[in-house]
């Protein structure tokens, strides 16, 4: 199957960003461990990452009409913000999970509200990297019951 990976505003800091809520690994270690992954589990992977909404937006898009079978999106600030990214999974219905590397619960309030929770597959926090390669396997078990 194909399979997009989002990854929202300075999330290309990585490794120098708040090492604490973070972890130390970069974004390209993310894409290198989600990539040999995805070749292991027989998908094609694409992996980006923008600091601009309707780049984002733009790029949900690109996905729906390539067919995409199922997004993992990461929109960082933009998860408590963006009626519009929320907007673009709907129209496009692609199944998606939301991941975030620190546990959002544990820090500021404003960090509680998502707009994408409720209508996500399913939601993975804290876990730093791992997440990401949780949402994967997930990915790949819901696509494999679908066929
Ligand atoms: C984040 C959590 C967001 O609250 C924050 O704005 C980010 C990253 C995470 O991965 O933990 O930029 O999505």
């Amino acid at each position: 199957a194909t399979i997009t990976v989002l990854n929202g505003p300075n999330l290309n800091l990585l490794g120098l960003r708040e090492p604490n809520h973070y972890g130390n690994k970069t974004l390209a270690d993310i894409q290198t461990l989600l990539e040999n992954q995805a070749q292991h589990l027989q998908h094609k992977l694409s992996f980006y990452q923008r600091n601009a909404e309707h780049e984002l937006v733009e790029l949900i898009h690109q996905a729906y009409f390539e067919k995409t079978d199922f997004i993992i999106i990461n929109p960082a600030a933009f998860t408590h913000t963006s009626i519009a990214l929320r907007d673009a999974l709907s129209a496009t219905k692609i199944p998606f999970i939301e991941v975030h590397l620190s546990n959002v619960y544990a820090r500021e309030p404003f960090r509680k509200q998502s707009y994408f929770s409720d209508i996500a597959q399913g939601v993975i926090c804290g876990l730093g990297a791992t997440g990401y390669e949780l949402a994967l396997l997930a990915a790949h078990q819901i696509l494999a019951e679908r066929h």
